[in-house]
């Protein structure tokens, strides 16, 4: 045993789950490309400011849970990235790509890093697929970016989840509502938590999200931000809601809902599942328009995403037993070497059906031939290749078929023929 191990709130995937989750990420691949999303790339780390001014420095994201770090005493402060649209939005504007197209629909599969307590479904080291409609906002472009994430759900055939939607209007709406809230909770301000009392200062929306229940006891009867909308803010939200209708995408309007990042104006979502427990969120999102501005940009750039976490999406998964099919793909044949001299020669054919695409195994600590066909029962081959004396003299082979039992003797030519066809069809089904 090593005398190391994994970093707490990490974790290592080993074959068989990775076969699921390159599974889940085929379909993301797939269903990203017919919505017409591109995949975007950023780097692991960007500038501490970029997380600050992006998501906000009330957040628990910026004031607790950053992976921060300098990498040399005169060096800018540097942060593991704990999300991807401040990156996204960061590598738009800095390459100007609004210039050359209105609007830019990407997306990513992605490692963030939190720090925050490691429990089921929460990491330090985390992935997140995810999109972002930059240059357009309409309540089309939200209900595009939500549509695209209900249709990965529906086609890994989960059921269950619960969609909850909220309006957070424009930054005016916000700010007469910052003050209907400063308001309200005044006179309750000596029962309070400490955090809510900062909050209640900074950045009284906040208080909304508190896991505290005597705190949510309070905010039960505060003023809804719906009150305070403008009409074009309510517009906006009902034509999302009805496209939402038209493609038969169930939702409930959740008044209370406010995202755990400051850049969300206007629609806000998030997705629960209650397979999950206490961290129920497996994926939210919204329209960020503010964002780019935040970022330093000369206006704002209208967008939408959202971002779902892989590894809740796979605990649902796993308990709905979405994945009793899937197993790592086995070889289609193993090349078993009679005897220790044949050793080269069988290590040549291999390489050769390889080189011919088809999936092959072969023995390299020089086992006796019985071990070998052991361990092509085990890894559950399809089929046996031997090389003999005999098939070496004949340049004829002996292929077994391990499924019927069926043997036949071939060149390598025939055997390559025969082999191609399914190894084909396998990488088709990949
Ligand atoms: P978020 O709600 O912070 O949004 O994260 C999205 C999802 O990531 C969560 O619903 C959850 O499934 C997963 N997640 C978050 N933290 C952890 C963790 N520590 N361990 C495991 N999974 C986690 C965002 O990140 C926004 N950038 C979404 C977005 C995109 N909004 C607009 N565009």
């Amino acid at each position: 045993m090593s005398q190391y191990q994994a970093v707490k709130g990490t974790r290592d995937i080993f074959p068989e789950e990775a076969a699921r989750w390159k599974y889940v990420e085929g379909v993301v691949h797939s269903l990203a490309s017919i919505y017409g999303f591109n995949e975007i790339r950023t780097p692991v780390f960007e500038y501490t400011e970029l997380f600050q001014r992006g998501i906000g420095s009330t957040t628990d994201i910026v004031g607790k849970e950053m992976f921060t770090f300098q990498p040399d005493p005169k060096g800018r402060s540097l942060t593991l990235r704990p999300e991807m649209t401040a990156g996204v939005m960061r590598a738009v504007l800095q390459n100007n790509l609004l210039s050359s197209a209105p609007v830019h629909k990407l997306y990513y599969i992605s490692e963030l890093f939190r720090k925050e307590r490691p429990q089921a479904g929460r990491q330090r080291q985390f992935s997140q697929f995810g999109a972002e409609l930059i240059g357009v906002s309409s309540p089309a472009a939200v209900a595009e970016v939500m549509t695209l994430m209900m249709q990965v759900f529906e086609s890994l055939g989960l059921h269950g989840l619960k969609l909850r939607v909220n309006t957070l209007g424009d930054s005016e709406d916000r700010l007469r509502y910052r003050e209907a809230l400063q308001g309200y909770f005044a006179p309750f301000h000596h029962l309070l938590d400490e955090s809510s009392k900062e909050r209640l200062e900074k950045n009284p929306l906040r208080i909304l999200d508190s896991k505290n229940p005597a705190v949510q006891d309070i905010v039960a009867g505060a003023p809804r931000l719906y009150d305070y909308l403008n009409d074009a803010a309510v517009q906006d939200f009902e034509k999302v809601l009805f496209y939402l209708g038209e493609r038969g995408i169930a939702y409930t309007i959740d008044h209370r809902l406010v995202r755990g990042l400051d850049y969300y104006c206007h629609t806000a979502f998030e997705v629960t599942s209650s397979e999950l427990g206490a961290q129920d969120a497996i994926g939210g999102g919204g329209r960020y328009d503010g964002l780019a501005r935040e970022l330093g940009g000369s206006s704002d750039v209208p967008a939408s995403g959202f971002a779902v976490g892989m590894e809740r999406l796979l605990m649902t998964m796993e308990k709905q037993g979405l994945f009793a099919a899937l197993t790592p793909r086995a070889p289609l044949v193993y090349v078993v070497v009679q005897s220790q001299e044949l050793g080269d020669y069988g290590l040549q054919i291999a390489y050769q059906l390889r080189k011919a695409g088809i999936m092959t195994e072969i023995d390299l600590a020089a086992r006796s031939m019985k071990a070998q066909m052991r361990e092509a029962n085990r890894i559950r081959v399809s089929y046996a290749l031997f090389v003999g004396a005999t098939e070496v003299e004949t340049g004829l082979y002996a292929l077994k078929n391990l499924v019927t039992s069926e043997q036949t003797t071939l060149s390598l030519e025939a055997v390559l023929e025969i082999l191609r066809e399914p190894a084909a069809k396998e990488l088709l089904d990949l």
